[in-house]
């Protein structure tokens, strides 16, 4: 195969466009005269045909090198080539080629390009090995194979880069990343490429130590190193690097578990032109030395976060006036955030979130004046939100999950240009929200859930254009916005009106966690990433603690198997210990990722006694690095509906029945649920999946509707909706026998086919007769059994577990067992005739939940009244 020009059939396959077979039928026969023409020996000759061999093997979609032809302008003016004299002899010194979507091999002809200084074939398409006769052009100084893997994942460049290349010393520029290469970095490569000045090789896959040799490179301006798979310590002796102002390791595992292994930082200190050290998502533990107070003054961006660092910040810190990124976010840091911060006057972004800083928030911070994002959140800060911060010109304040008391200044409310999050959920804020709170007229998220606040949300903040989520979780029933000036869209922009601060939806984890408050991670480094996040102490609830919730989702703990995952029962220190649901979404299975978003979607922004509350999510990996994502919910004692209305018998052959009163109450609850998820939630929502098994049940035997892993919002364009949940392939799924016949012609969701799912589940409580039973074929349904033995034979088809005999009086009268009998056969009867009008064949007969409600309410009055 070498050397030996060939075409990429294959590659065919992935061209868009027909032009692919005009550029093979140009390129092909190109490539084969170049090489059966009769060789010049000249060396300039030498030159044209190594173009035109490189040519031979790539394609060229966009005809980039038509100029390219032997026949036509010297090779000297074709595209991408530059040429300088060789003896008097012009011979080829750079080849630039970056983004010309070039598809195909790296020829190794190119080695007889023996002057050529730079070699630029970034942003291509490029696959394959680097070949090894690259190493023989000892002239080379800049090397760009950049991005080769960006743009169709199975195109890029791979494998271990020939060692040669580590010798060409003229080297200065080494830019490799994103592409695939494997391999570690030789230790002496500091010495052999002495005047690199900018190595690039992000986004590799490159292992092993960094090369101790680094500090011998002194000219490097620029390293580059981040999403790699380099392990060991960072080497000692950085400090000579006096130029380099550009130090990224992030996304590595690299370790430093003690003074001696931190000594690279006492070193980094000594580089006068330091301006960027980045070493996010490492292993790095241990404490932060204190040697950061002596960095450059240059310094700009200081980002150790997501690592296990312990120890706190030196008050010196305030000397480092340039910079203007500081994130320590996700480590141990202890200690108070010192006073000193506020002479940071050019600081910009402050996260010191996820610690366990203690103290009050410096009220310097207000002199940072040009400050856009501070994120202080789970922490352990406590005292007064302090008003000066209203100095700054924050976009986005984040200071939820801490301890801080008081009230919140009317400063802060007045921030203009805070657009993005204010955030101050979870501490114990009192009082009643500053006046000013209506100047927050463009924020896009508030949450001030969690607190001690009381009153309500003034009049002011009426207008909400651009609140898409106000987190107050107060009173359950939300308030509509009052200006849905433009149309659907703005149905999910309500407000909720009063804040009581009491109850214990997370929401902000949820949204957190959802909609990636925390940074873009790359994802093939995902697993490095989760596997720190265990240590984060607040917020997002981690795999690890899910595991240690579950008793390591033991099987003793498994309640549930449902079509996406199973659910396990676990002790969850959240706030405070409490039993948990948690449902672990089986990856596997086609649509379960997509059910997870539809019901983390669904109950985002739903708050009702009757539906079940989610507490957080996960979104993570396991420990061995697979995706996994899980929701907890509140735990439901009593089980679900299924379980009861068909109870196993225990050891002592005893079943647990349920009364009528129950019963009664449990359909109401369902119905409850529905009419609000229909009609009066913030948007309207069928839920696609009612049935028993999802009707939990707690201590007190109030019903919970809950998985909304199918739910769909009614009102979303058809765009929204495919984003959201139901893509066109996702072809719907209820639950067979509760799902409306309709479903099975059109792929349309209605509030009527919940309708229809309900009066099966109605039918079903009452009869204890599953819709899928084996009576039910050719024909008969369990509504036609039911309408047949209406209203004679009620008595017959009524659950034989519901003892109606057994005097159910709530009211103490003394009556005879008859009577007791003859009324509850009458109200589950009428109770029948609801179900039966809910399961309608066509969907426009079917009754409307509010009238469910209203009429099941009556029976069931008239049933404890008896
Ligand atoms: C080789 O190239 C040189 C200069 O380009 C030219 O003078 C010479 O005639 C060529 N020889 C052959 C055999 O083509
Ligand atoms: C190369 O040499 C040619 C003539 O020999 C001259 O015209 C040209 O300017 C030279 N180019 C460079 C870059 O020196
Ligand atoms: C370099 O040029 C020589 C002579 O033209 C040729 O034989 C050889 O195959 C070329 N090398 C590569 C790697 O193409
Ligand atoms: C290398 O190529 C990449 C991608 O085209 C580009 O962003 C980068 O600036 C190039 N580096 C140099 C030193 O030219
Ligand atoms: C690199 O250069 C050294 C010294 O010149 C030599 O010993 C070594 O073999 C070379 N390595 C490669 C891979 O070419
Ligand atoms: C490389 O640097 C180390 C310390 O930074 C030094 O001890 C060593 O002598 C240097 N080696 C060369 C070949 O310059
Ligand atoms: C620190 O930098 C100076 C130059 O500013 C240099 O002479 C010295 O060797 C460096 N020290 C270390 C320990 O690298
Ligand atoms: C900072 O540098 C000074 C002068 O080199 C040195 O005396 C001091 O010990 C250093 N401080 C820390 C904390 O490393
Ligand atoms: C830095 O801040 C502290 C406390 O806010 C202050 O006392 C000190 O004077 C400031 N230092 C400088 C150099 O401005
Ligand atoms: C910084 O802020 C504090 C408290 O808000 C204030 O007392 C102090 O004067 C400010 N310092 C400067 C230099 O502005
Ligand atoms: C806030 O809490 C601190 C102790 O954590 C307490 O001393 C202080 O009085 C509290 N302030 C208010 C306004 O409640």
């Amino acid at each position: 195969m070498e050397g030996k020009p060939y075409c990429f059939a294959s590659a065919c396959a992935f061209w868009p466009s027909s032009l692919t077979f005009l550029i093979l039928a140009l390129s092909c026969p190109l490539a084969t005269s170049a090489s059966i023409s009769t060789l010049n020996s000249s060396n300039e000759n030498i030159d044209r045909l190594a173009l035109l061999s490189f040519k031979s093997l790539v394609s060229d979609p966009f005809r980039a090198l038509a100029s390219w032809n032997h026949e036509s302008l010297h090779f000297c003016r074709w595209r991408g080539v530059t040429c300088g004299n060789q003896s008097h002899l012009p011979r080829v010194a750079a080849l630039e080629l970056e983004s010309l979507d070039l598809f195909g091999k790296i020829s190794p002809s190119l080695a007889n390009f023996t002057f050529l200084r730079r070699l630029h074939l970034a942003d291509n398409r490029l696959h394959g090995p680097i070949p090894q006769e690259l190493g023989l052009l000892s002239h080379l100084q800049r090397l760009n194979l950049s991005s080769n893997a960006v743009r169709v994942s199975f195109n890029n460049l791979g494998g271990v880069i020939p060692p040669s290349i580590w010798n060409l010393s003229s080297l200065t520029i080494l830019e490799l990343q994103s592409n695939h290469f494997t391999g570690s970095i030789p230790p002496d490569m500091g010495i052999t490429l002495p005047l690199l000045e900018e190595l690039n090789i992000n986004d590799n896959q490159f292992d092993g130590p960094l090369p101790i040799s680094l500090s011998n490179a002194t000219n490097l301006i620029n390293i580059q190193l981040y999403k790699n798979r380099f392990t060991g310590t960072i080497p000692r002796g950085l400090g000579s690097l006096q130029k380099v102002d550009h130090f990224d390791v992030c996304y590595n595992q690299l370790v430093a578990r003690n003074a001696v292994e931190w000594g690279f930082l006492d070193d980094l200190a000594n580089c006068s032109s330091l301006k960027y050290l980045q070493i996010t998502s490492n292993k790095l533990g241990g404490f932060l030395p204190r040697s950061i107070v002596n960095f450059s003054t240059t310094l700009e961006w200081f980002e150790i976060d997501d690592n296990h660092i312990a120890g706190s910040i030196p008050a010196e810190i305030g000397n480092l006036v340039s910079l203007t990124s500081v994130r320590m976010n996700s480590n141990l840091f202890t200690g108070k955030i010192p006073a000193t911060v506020g002479n940071l006057s050019n600081l910009q972004i402050m996260d010191l979130s996820r610690n366990y800083f203690t103290g009050e928030i410096p009220a310097t911070l207000g002199n940072l004046t040009r400050l856009l994002e501070l994120r202080l959140h789970s922490n352990e800060l406590q005292g007064p939100l302090p008003a000066s911060l209203g100095n700054c010109p924050l976009e986005l304040l984040d200071l939820s999950v801490n301890k801080l008391n008081g009230t919140v200044p009317k400063e802060i409310m007045a921030i203009p240009t805070l657009t993005r999050f204010l955030n101050v959920s979870y501490n114990s804020l009192e009082g009643s929200l500053p006046f000013e709170v209506g100047k927050l007229k463009n924020i896009g998220k508030f949450d001030i859930s969690g607190n001690r606040l009381s009153g309500t949300i003034p009049r002011t903040l009426g207008d909400c254009q651009q609140l898409d989520t106000l987190w107050g979780c107060p009173s359950s029933e939300p308030a509509s916005c009052p200006t849905p000036s433009s149309g659907k869209r703005h149905l999910s922009r309500k407000l909720v009106a009063a804040i009581s601060v009491a109850s214990g939806i997370i929401c902000l984890i949820l949204l957190l966690s959802l909609f990636g408050i925390h940074r873009w991670i790359p994802k093939s480094k995902k697993e490095a990433h989760a596997a720190d996040a265990i240590k984060v102490p607040h917020m997002m609830v981690t795999y690890a603690e899910l595991l240690r919730a579950t008793d390591g989702f033991s099987s003793a703990n498994l309640i549930g198997v449902g079509s996406f995952g199973s659910v396990y029962k676990g002790l969850l220190d959240y706030e405070e210990y409490q039993l948990v649901a948690v449902k672990v979404l089986n990856l596997q299975q086609r649509g379960a990722s997509r059910s997870f978003v539809a019901e983390c979607e669904a109950l985002r922004n739903v708050r009702h006694r009757n539906l079940v509350k989610i507490f957080t999510a996960c979104v993570s990996a396991d420990y061995r690095g697979n995706d996994f994502k899980a929701l907890v919910y509140e735990f439901m004692p009593n089980g679900s509906l299924e379980k009861w209305v068909h109870p196993e018998a225990n050891e002592q052959g005893q079943t647990r029945a349920l009364s009528l009163i129950h019963r009664l109450d449990i359909l109401i609850d369902v119905a409850s649920a529905l009419d609000y998820l229909h009609h009066h939630g913030p948007e309207p929502i069928v839920h696609c999946d009612v049935k028993p098994s999802n009707v939990l049940l707690d201590q007190d035997m109030v019903a919970h509707v809950g998985d909304f892993g199918l739910a769909r919002f009614l009102n979303s364009s058809p765009v929204e909706a495919s984003q959201r949940s139901s893509s066109t392939s996702m072809i719907f799924k209820g639950s067979i026998g509760y799902v409306a016949p309709e479903y099975g012609v059109a792929n349309k969701v209605s509030v009527e086919g919940d309708v229809y799912s309900y009066g099966i589940l109605l039918l079903e409580t009452l009869t204890g007769k599953r819709p899928t039973g084996a009576s039910f074929m050719d024909g008969l349904s369990l509504p036609r059994y039911v309408e047949m033995a209406l209203p004679e034979r009620v008595s017959e088809i009524i659950d034989p577990n519901l003892h109606l005999e057994k005097g159910e009086a709530a009211n103490g009268h003394i009556r005879g067992t008859d009577y007791i009998r003859d009324k509850a056969v009458e109200c589950v009867s009428l109770s029948l005739r609801i179900g039966i009008r809910c399961a309608k064949e066509s969907p426009q007969e079917r009754m409307q939940m509010q009238d469910v409600i209203s009429e099941l309410t009556a029976i069931r009055n008239g049933w404890i009244h008896h």
